[in-house]
């Protein structure tokens, strides 16, 4: 009798935390990491409190002693949520660290109690810990890749960023339309997101370029629960080595009224204060200072065309030409383009990558190195602007 009350009771203790496979569906990916700060994504099946556990690349063994723990809080509380994004703060510049994500699942709670379940983590025991490094504004020289237009294209993907962990660059730019559109929440994963993960978003970060096909869908509004930046918006800044670089959002291609857009597109309001943004941007010290200075926009200027590069060119154009830029890098149009200084109204060069390819700088006291590669790795198009 006695075993039978203690197999009921394992019975109903292992009912109520095994209703669900509780496990990380998506991530950890690394985003907005700048010189000070990272911040760690990822998702899970069911709701959970989530934490980090952040340690020094040093060659202590992380369960050596507890590892200080940073949690996901929002006006006082610990989150419970599905979408997991941590904010590690006063990290050192050009530093690497390890770190190992924890969820906490949550079944339920009472205000005085709360009901957890399983515990999922990243993978440690028989692996190493993931590590990242901050940005670093006193490097001397550093690399990075930019692919576009994928489109869901995870094959592709693959073939542009299959050796990122050993070409020694240190982070890849996604400059928009990665997916088709954000109509369910599974688009963003299943897209590109796991794969990137898989090839090296957890271990190197990845800045996101909004493309016009993120804006498409009813979940398009979720946008910044996957990709949180400094400034709380599509657009932002990286600095990092001698260069300074501009993340700008182009928005749609067409008309905010337009019929494709089903009545919720507002992006003429959002451009303008992008704009106030911008002007804002490129009179501060740091951008003023960098050797190098690019811009990274997903849809290029273009006069008398669509309305989206119509207003690129309108609106972003005159402050950058008056600013000084030494390169902008575009997508959006599927084919290689690189127009010289001058090229409708730019006074500096722009380059309109195609999907199949990828971008490699080399960024030095020197100015940019630029290569463009095909799927093969095969050099499509080079050119250096030194100054
Ligand atoms: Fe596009």
């Amino acid at each position: 009798m006695k075993h039978f009350f203690l197999l009921l009771a394992f019975f109903f203790a292992f009912e109520s935390f095994s209703q669900t496979d509780f496990k990380i569906t998506t991530g950890p990916y690394l985003q907005n990491v700048t010189e000070n700060e990272a911040t760690i994504v990822w998702q899970t099946s069911g709701d959970a409190m989530s934490w980090v556990e952040l340690a020094p690349d040093d060659s202590t063994h992380f369960f050596r002693v507890e590892r200080p723990q940073y949690f996901q809080t929002h006006i006082g509380k610990k989150v419970v949520t599905r979408n997991h994004a941590i904010r590690l703060k006063n990290l050192q510049p050009g530093t690497a660290y390890r770190y190992r994500i924890y969820s906490h699942e949550v079944l339920g709670g009472t205000g005085s109690s709360t009901q957890y379940g399983k515990i999922a983590a990243s993978k440690i025991f028989k692996s190493t810990p993931l590590t990242f490094r901050t940005l670093d504004t006193d490097k001397q020289a550093f690399s990075f890749l930019m692919v576009n237009d994928i489109h869901e294209n995870n094959e592709l993907l693959t073939n542009l960023l299959k050796n990122v962990k050993t070409e020694k660059v240190d982070f890849v730019v996604y400059n928009g339309d990665m997916v088709h559109d954000m109509r369910s929440p599974e688009k963003i994963p299943t897209g590109f997101l796991n794969k990137s993960v898989e090839l090296f978003a957890s271990e190197v970060p990845f800045y996101m370029v909004r493309g016009n096909h993120e804006t498409r869908g009813l979940h398009a509004i979720d946008y910044m629960h996957y990709f949180p930046s400094s400034t709380g918006q599509p657009y932002y800044t990286i600095h990092h080595g001698n260069t300074f670089m501009i993340v700008l959002d182009s928005g749609e291609d067409k008309p905010d009224s337009n019929i494709e857009y089903g009545g919720l597109a507002a992006f003429d309001e959002f451009r303008e204060e992008q704009l106030i943004w911008l002007k804002d941007v490129v009179k501060s010290d740091a951008f003023r200072t960098a050797k190098n200075r690019i811009v990274f926009v997903h849809m290029p200027p273009m006069p008398d065309h669509w309305h989206g590069p119509w207003m690129v060119n309108q609106l972003y154009v005159p402050v950058l030409n008056e600013a000084g830029v030494d390169l902008m890098l575009c997508g959006h149009q599927h084919r290689h383009y690189y127009h010289e200084m001058n090229y409708g109204g730019c006074r500096f060069p722009v380059l309109v990558n195609a999907n199949k390819n990828k971008v490699r700088i080399d960024a030095d006291g020197k100015g940019l190195k630029i290569k463009v590669l095909n799927e093969q790795d095969k050099p499509e198009f080079e050119v250096k602007l030194i100054k």
